[in-house]
């Protein structure tokens, strides 16, 4: 049985003020870590702050992106050293945002899963296709070679340690979310990649999130998918009350 993840992404939202509010009201009242995993993807200032006042409750920290070298002359870049350094636990990898406006590659995102896996943070690896591309009748063949290419040289053991957020790129704070039955259709192909081109252990293990204008309403029928394994939420994770009901939507 796999435990559902519910992330919230905060992308670049909130002051420090209102990011250790938001910490304060939800850290105690997320349920179990042994039931849900409640994450929080917050900008990189507040990491450090947050991974503190969170430190023996079941609410983890994540960042939302990183470089895949450990150090060196990459200004304005942060390493996976440094976040393992400050214990933050997960990492948002190959987010459409990153991938549009960063122009980040498949293959850097290859290497920032195999970085994360080195320095012990998971990696939450998003992939997604365009309006265009769904159109086109392209959303399987793309999002399965995202998918593959992030993947290529880990171990069994690490992809099935992973966990892959679909994110249709249409869906992403339009408001405008795929139906419960189209989210499920693409997860389960992912999760048929992974059998594939891993093996069926993987496809097993891996979770596979929803991402894409969830909210409290609907997030309850994302979740009773067979292939929805959580969410990785934007705007509706920014206020508390709603995270937390998303994260008890997770149970
Ligand atoms: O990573 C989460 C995301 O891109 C979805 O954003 O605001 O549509 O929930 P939103």
């Amino acid at each position: 049985m796999r435990k559902q993840v519910i992330a919230g992404n905060w992308k670049m939202n909130k002051t420090h003020r209102e990011a250790e509010d938001f910490i304060q009201t939800t850290k105690n009242e997320v349920p179990s870590s042994d039931k849900v995993e409640s994450v929080v993807c917050a900008p990189f200032p507040f990491l450090q702050k947050l991974v503190e006042e969170t430190e023996g409750t079941s609410l983890k920290i994540g960042a939302q992106n990183m470089h895949f070298e450990e150090s060196g002359a990459f200004t304005g870049e942060v390493s996976p050293v440094m976040l393992k350094e400050l214990g933050v636990t997960y990492v948002v990898l190959g987010h459409s945002e990153r991938r549009e406006v960063f122009k980040e590659t498949d293959e850097d995102i290859n290497k920032k899963v195999h970085a994360a896996f080195k320095h012990g943070l998971t990696p939450i690896i998003c992939v997604g296709e365009t309006l265009d591309q769904r159109e086109a009748d392209q959303t399987m063949n793309h999002v399965e070679a995202q998918v593959k290419k992030a993947l290529e040289g880990l171990t069994n053991e690490q992809c099935a340690d992973v966990i892959i957020a679909y994110e249709p790129i249409w869906a992403i704070g339009t408001g405008r979310t795929a139906t419960a039955e189209q989210a499920n259709e693409v997860c389960a192909h992912i999760r048929e990649t992974v059998s594939n081109y891993v093996n069926a252990d993987a496809a097993d293990a891996v979770r596979i999130q929803y991402g894409g204008s969830v909210k409290p309403a609907n997030v309850d029928e994302m979740l009773s998918q067979s292939d929805i394994d959580g969410a990785l939420v934007g705007g509706a994770s920014l206020e508390a009350d709603s995270f937390l009901k998303l994260v008890e939507a997770g149970k």
